[in-house]
C-alpha cells in the first residue's frame, strides 16, 4: 500500500474515533490547568474536544487519543501551545458589542483630561485581532486621521496562533464582517491573495498596537504601568467562578483608579468587586 493511501486510511480511522469520558476528562483537566478554561462533560464539549483533537491526531499521524495524550505528556512549549490553541474558542469580529466602542469614544476626552494624552489600553483576550484593531480605529476616529495619537494598545492572548494572525493584521471578506465599506477603505489596503480579497491594516493603525502572549491565569499581572482601560471580553464565560473572581481581581489591580474595565455583555451579570463601580452594560469604573 502506498504511503499516501496508508495516511489516508489512518485519517479515516481517526475520523471514526469517539473519545471516552476518561480521555475527555484528562484533556479537560489539562486545559483547565493551563488556561483556566473549564470544559464540563456535556455533549457539546465532548464533540468539541473530540473533533479538535482528531485534527491533531491527523497532523501528527497518531492513532488514538491515548497516543496523543502520551505525545502531549512528553511536554515542551510547542506541544502545549498547539493543544491550548486547539481547545480555545476564538470567535470574534470587528465592532462586536458595539456599545463599548461608543463608550470609548465618549470617554476618551474624559480620560485625557484626567490622565493626559499618554493613555494605555489593554485588550486582554484579543484573539485574531479584530477587537484591538476596532479599539485603535475608534481612537483614530476620535482623534482625527492626521492627529498624532499617543494612545497605546496592548493586545494579548494565550493562543499563539491567533496572536500571530492578529499581528499580521490581514483578513479575508468573512473576517472583515462588522466593518462597513467606508471604514474598510479608510483603514485597510485591499489586495488579492489566491483569488480572494485580502485586507491589510494600514500602518497608521497598526503602529498604535503591540501584540504579546499573556495568560490570564498568571498569579500576578506584572506590568510596569497600570492601564487606563482594560477590555477583557468574552473570555470569562469559559472560566469557573473561582477563576473568574481571581482574574477580575487581577485585572482591577492592573487598572488605574478612575480607569475602566470592560467585560463581555453576557459576563457581568453577578460580578461584584469592592473596587469596581458598574456604569453601563458590562462597563465598570475603578474606584
Ligand atoms: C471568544 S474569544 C473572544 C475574543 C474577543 N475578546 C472578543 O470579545 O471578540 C476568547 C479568547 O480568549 C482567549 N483565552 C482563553 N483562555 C485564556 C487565558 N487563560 N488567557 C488569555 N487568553 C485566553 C482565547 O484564546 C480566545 O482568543
Amino acid at each position: 500500500m502506498s504511503l499516501a493511501r496508508k495516511k489516508e486510511q489512518l485519517g479515516e480511522e481517526v475520523e471514526r474515533k469517539k473519545i471516552s469520558e476518561k480521555m475527555f476528562t484528562k484533556f479537560a483537566e489539562k486545559m483547565y490547568q493551563i488556561s483556566g478554561v473549564h470544559l464540563p462533560f456535556t455533549p457539546k464539549n465532548e464533540s468539541l474536544v473530540q473533533n479538535r483533537i482528531v485534527k491533531l491526531l491527523r497532523t501528527h499521524s497518531l492513532n488514538s487519543f491515548e497516543e496523543y495524550w502520551d505525545y502531549l505528556e512528553v511536554g515542551g512549549t510547542d506541544r502545549i501551545s498547539e493543544f491550548t490553541s486547539a481547545l480555545t474558542t476564538n470567535m470574534t469580529s470587528f465592532y462586536r458589542e458595539e456599545s463599548h466602542f461608543e463608550f470609548l469614544t465618549k470617554t476618551l476626552p474624559i480620560l485625557t483630561n484626567k490622565f493626559g494624552t499618554d493613555l494605555r489600553i489593554w485588550c486582554a483576550a484579543s484573539s485574531t485581532g479584530q477587537e484591538p484593531y476596532t479599539i485603535a480605529i475608534t481612537i483614530s476616529e476620535a482623534h482625527g486621521e492626521t492627529h498624532f495619537s499617543p494612545v497605546r494598545v496592548l493586545a494579548t492572548d494565550i493562543d499563539l496562533q491567533v496572536l500571530k494572525k492578529a499581528a499580521a493584521g490581514e483578513y479575508n471578506n468573512r473576517e472583515m464582517e462588522g466593518l462597513d465599506p467606508l471604514m474598510r477603505q479608510k483603514y485597510f489596503d485591499k489586495t488579492r491573495t489566491k483569488g480572494e480579497d485580502s485586507w491589510r491594516i494600514k500602518k497608521q493603525v497598526s503602529k498604535l498596537l503591540t501584540f504579546a502572549p499573556f495568560n490570564l491565569m498568571n498569579e500576578q499581572y506584572e506590568f510596569k504601568q497600570k492601564f487606563h482601560v482594560i477590555f477583557c471580553r468574552n473570555v470569562l464565560i469559559y472560566f469557573d467562578d473561582e477563576t473568574k473572581n481571581k482574574v477580575v481581581d487581577n485585572l482591577t489591580k492592573a487598572l488605574e483608579v478612575g480607569g475602566y474595565l470592560i467585560l463581555g455583555h453576557s459576563e457581568s451579570g453577578n460580578m461584584r468587586h469592592p473596587r469596581l463601580m458598574p456604569l453601563s452594560l458590562a462597563v465598570f469604573k475603578k474606584i
